[in-house]
């Protein structure tokens, strides 16, 4: 009997238009993501004994804290952390206000004004449900992190991009957006520190979003998931500019700044009536995080040495590597945040190679030095190196950075 899919099944037809409708699964266009892990199985195959050198990879090396993890071993036994946790535990939300206040100077309600999720994606997954009706728009930065835009179409809405571009410093430009753009606009997404930019947000740009916002009457949702990782200033909360809880809410991760990006768990804060939208649609799709998962990252908010030493790493990692990438040609300088360095793609190779675009550059890489780096077309070529690899301790991060620099300068590559 035949395993594969000769023929159809009869619900080929069912498959929903958001979705491709009846040419669901059918498609042959390989994505960004695909192609890299394709050429990278072609160069381990071709160069079996190369140390693959993995820039792409957008987690957190490390494990939660010890500290954290004990936490949880002991919460797993209590049994009042068995049941649902529907919009989750006050204990975790008293923690989320105590770091607002503490870390960015925001006073909330933590019954009214926070509410768990389940990691951030899940949470710009919701809010277009809370506000987009078919015709309405999203607002959404490009290069960034799609999952809002994707949920916007699926109501009905559309998405405009808003590029962000080097002579920008990486802001949107707000005046090319047409009056009727702005007329059927309902939701701005936005998310600094920025990935991939490395952009941090200024109070003046914030100031002028808060502005806007009440001008032509849209919400904000501020995408924080790397707010943790500032190095250029302190981490700036939306939220604390004047006016701006009036206007939204800002969506705050555990994942990256305190290594729990498995541990599935942030929150959403801000105006009270969005949080309760935000809670009504939630209640329909999941029933919380587990209790015992929401305790240990209640202690983890109250710990600030976690995510201080999360940020001292990562900062650390990334001077090096600029320091390296600068010293073959590179111009790039220290990003303002997050654990990702978005570079201007080389033009091409002293050997007479041109890169149209940073896809070309970026295979370049794995396929010629086992270099892994992920390329951003979306507004000019850029390289995004992630400082995520493993490794055991400075030594080795040290020695990773100088067969990186050896096999760069292999290349001979052009800027
Ligand atoms: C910009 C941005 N927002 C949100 C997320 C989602 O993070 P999580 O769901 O782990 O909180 C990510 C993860 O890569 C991200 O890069």
């Amino acid at each position: 009997m035949s395993t594969g899919i000769a023929t159809d099944p009869y619900f080929q037809q069912l498959f929903s238009d958001r979705i491709g409708g009846s040419n669901y699964g059918k498609g042959t266009a390989i994505y960004k993501f695909e192609k890299i892990k394709r050429a990278k199985r072609k160069a381990l195959a071709d160069y079996p004994h190369r140390e693959l050198i993995d820039f792409g990879i957008g987690e957190n090396d490390s494990m939660a804290a010890e500290s954290v993890r004990q936490r949880m071993a002991e919460e797993i036994n209590k049994p009042e952390n068995r049941g649902y946790a529907d919009n989750g535990i006050a204990s975790f939300k008293e923690a989320a206000a105590r770091f607002m206040q503490r870390r960015l100077g925001v006073q909330l309600d933590p019954v009214t004004e926070i509410n768990h999720c389940i990691g951030s994606k899940t949470a710009l997954s919701m809010l277009p449900a809370c506000l987009i009706n078919p015709g309405d728009v999203t607002l959404m930065t490009a290069p960034g992190y799609p999952v809002a835009g994707t949920h916007t179409k699926y109501y009905g809405g559309s998405v405009v991009a808003l590029p962000l571009l080097a002579e920008n410093q990486f802001f949107p430009d707000f005046s090319k957006i047409s009056a009727e753009t702005w007329e059927r606009t309902k939701l701005l997404v936005l998310n600094y520190p920025n990935s991939p930019t490395g952009k941090t947000a200024t109070r003046e740009f914030y100031q002028e979003v808060v502005e806007l916002a009440h001008r032509h009457q849209f919400v904000v949702a501020q995408d924080a998931a790397h707010m943790v990782l500032s190095f250029d200033q302190e981490p700036l909360s939306f939220l604390s500019i004047d006016g701006a809880r009036e206007v939204g809410v800002e969506i705050h991760s555990m994942s990256k700044g305190f290594d729990m990006i498995g541990w599935r768990i942030g929150w959403v804060c801000g105006h009270s009536r969005l949080i309760q939208a935000f809670a009504d649609v939630k209640d329909n799709c999941d029933s919380g995080q587990f209790a015992a998962i929401q305790q240990a990252a209640a202690f983890a908010l109250d710990s600030d040495d976690i995510p201080n030493a999360v940020r001292e790493k990562y900062r650390r990692r990334l001077q090096k590597l600029v320091a390296m990438l600068k010293s073959v040609g590179f111009q790039c300088e220290m990003p303002g945040g997050t654990y990702f360095l978005y570079t201007p793609t080389p033009a091409g190779t002293v050997g007479g190679l041109e890169f149209a675009n940073a896809e070309e550059a970026s295979q370049h890489l794995i396929t010629e030095q086992s270099i892994v780096t992920v390329p951003w077309d979306d507004a000019g070529p850029f390289l995004r190196f992630s400082v995520t690899y493993v490794a055991a301790d400075e030594a080795a991060e040290d020695a990773l950075m100088a067969e990186t620099a050896q096999r760069l300068k292999s290349l001979g590559l052009q800027f």
